[in-house]
């Protein structure tokens, strides 16, 4: 089932410090009310994890929603270095970016890895926003499909393996070769690229469960135009144009 909400996730990634991220948020703070009220629309800030406490108290009672970039695969336990799940529910995040291709390229995540972090989130109620996308090969050689597949399968089936929650889940397509670019895929590309992915999933998991679909890669004020014209697209993953809160809202009014 469509999501009835349109979400604008914001991924800052590792491009601020500390300082600079509360910084930044408290610019969103101050400028809350020149966002675009329409109902269904939703923003969701993705700091690195030590910023979501100090924001989580910021965005409390406002209508800004947040999210981690990653989880631990784990419950808990000796893990050095990571970040439970539960952790994350208890700051307040509704939202947790999964498998992005960054994660998956310097971390070496592999899709069971990926598909236990989803179960983590769903058995804390957060929703996994999970990427998928091919590379520039991949592209080239025509195997976005199978790529897709490969990526997608195994945290789908998951998913109805557990059947234990029934959060909406969101799908972040984003090609590999679009992020930080400049570049976004053509309509024609991109529509059929999601119907692959809304068949692929609803025959997985069903025709009841709510699925976001969401497109990242290069989003920006010159190329939202083209991307608003793709129907099945319901939310927006935002890099680099999520750093400048102009840029940002400017994104949100074109929507
Ligand atoms: P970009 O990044 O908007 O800077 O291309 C998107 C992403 O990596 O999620």
């Amino acid at each position: 089932m469509k999501l009835n909400t349109f979400i604008f996730v914001a991924n800052w990634k590792m491009q601020l410090s500390f300082n600079e991220t509360e910084e930044l948020a408290r610019e969103y703070f101050e400028h809350l009310t020149l966002i675009k009220k329409i109902p269904n629309l939703r923003i969701i800030l993705c700091p690195s994890f030590p910023a979501l406490f100090p924001l989580s108290r910021l965005f409390k009672n406002s209508e800004i929603k947040l999210g981690a970039q990653d989880c631990s695969q784990f419950r808990a336990g000796a893990y050095t270095g990571q970040v439970c799940a539960k952790s994350i529910a208890e700051l307040g995040c509704h939202y947790c970016i999964i498998g992005h291709s960054e994660r998956r390229h310097y971390n070496h995540e592999t899709n069971t890895e990926i598909a236990d972090k989803v179960q983590r989130l769903l058995e804390q109620e957060l929703q996994p926003i999970i990427c998928v996308g091919e590379t520039k090969q991949e592209y080239k050689e025509q195997k976005a499909f199978t790529a897709l597949e490969q990526q997608l399968e195994p945290v789908l089936t998951r998913i109805a393996d557990i059947g234990i929650s029934h959060e909406p889940i969101h799908i972040a397509y984003e090609p590999i070769w679009s992020i930080g670019t400049g570049i976004v895929p053509s309509n024609t590309y991109l529509n059929e690229i999601f119907t692959w992915i809304e068949d692929h999933t609803q025959k997985i998991l069903g025709k009841e469960r709510v699925v976001g679909l969401l497109y990242g890669g290069s989003v920006s004020e010159q190329t939202i135009a083209a991307l608003k014209k793709v129907k099945k697209i319901s939310g927006l993953l935002i890099g680099e144009a999520s750093l400048d809160f102009q840029k940002f809202n400017n994104i949100v009014n074109l929507i």
